[in-house]
């Protein structure tokens, strides 16, 4: 590796994470790319480092594995990145009769404790010289509990909280730190698990270049939760507005009139 500023990304060997290895190796900043499928990789690295003049590491490793994930996590603590875009997800969509715990299991490895462990080990790079952007895709499904979608709605909605949460503990300092809630985007997310391309209708879709540009921009920005696809900002406000009132209210200290007994 060269001296620059070094940018992570984990699940970059597609959709989403290629992306922002493209445009953080345009950016300048040489990259350490992660995901299982190593050729991937490797062309996505070797490409982008002959256009961009950017130094890349490709490391594949099966995230969901602890015994492969702690590598990375010793490598982010030891050598501080600059940027860790916590991307590397998966669906585990499908009823979970038929699924199966250990699939279940699995998406929880991956999208919720492997992102919590290298979120905390990239914070503890960061924390040495007190700069750093740490970014967490979510997903719209945050919000939206699915018949089929258990334990994904459920991980995102861990990655949501988790990083709001983070981002209190960091308030004030130089370390950024956000959640990027992507609605659907044209990867090979559902093929991959072997779901057709119309799960949702053609025009809910968006690129995942598009998803990446109004991410960094909203990055840029300042934001701490980015939702591209949300065209009026307004009704975040609210949602924000509904939870705040709900909190106050279930911390009252009173039982509600209608768990009485008769
Ligand atoms: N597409 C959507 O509609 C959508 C919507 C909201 C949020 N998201 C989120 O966006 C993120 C990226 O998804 P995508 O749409 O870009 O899908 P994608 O093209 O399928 O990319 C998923 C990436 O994660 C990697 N990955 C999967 N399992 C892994 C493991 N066990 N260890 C290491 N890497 C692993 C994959 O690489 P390998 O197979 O080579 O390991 C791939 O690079 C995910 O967190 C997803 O939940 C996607």
């Amino acid at each position: 590796m060269s001296n620059k500023a070094v940018a992570v990304v984990t699940g970059a060997s597609s959709g989403i994470g290629a992306v922002y290895a493209e445009r953080l190796a345009a950016r300048g900043y040489d990259l350490l790319l992660v995901a299982r499928r190593a050729d991937r990789l490797a062309q996505l690295g070797e490409r982008l480092g002959r256009e961009h003049g950017v130094a890349v590491e490709t490391w594949a490793l099966d995230l969901a594995d602890p015994d492969e994930l702690r590598p990375l996590e010793a490598r982010l603590e030891a050598q501080p990145a600059a940027v860790l875009i916590n991307n590397a997800g998966t669906g585990g969509l499908g009823p979970t009769a038929r699924t199966g715990a250990d699939a279940q299991e699995a998406l929880i490895r991956l999208n919720v404790v492997a992102l919590t462990r290298l979120s905390l080990a990239a914070l503890t790079g960061f924390r040495q010289s007190n700069a750093g952007d740490l970014v967490n895709i979510a997903s719209v499904v945050a919000f939206s509990p699915s018949a089929g979608g258990a334990s994904y709605s459920g991980s995102k909605a861990f990655v949501l909280n988790f990083t709001r949460s983070l981002q209190q503990e960091y308030a004030g300092s130089g370390i950024r730190i956000q959640a990027v809630l992507p609605g659907p985007i044209r990867t090979e997310f559902f093929s991959s698990q072997g779901l057709p391309d119309t799960v949702f209708p053609d025009t809910a879709y968006i690129s995942a270049e598009d998803l990446v540009d109004a991410a960094l921009a909203g990055l840029g920005a300042g934001e701490a939760i980015t939702v591209p696809t949300l065209l009026t900002p307004g009704r975040w406000d609210e949602m924000e507005a509904a939870r705040k009132a709900f909190l106050a209210e279930v911390v009252g200290g009173q039982v509600a009139e209608r768990y009485n007994p008769a």
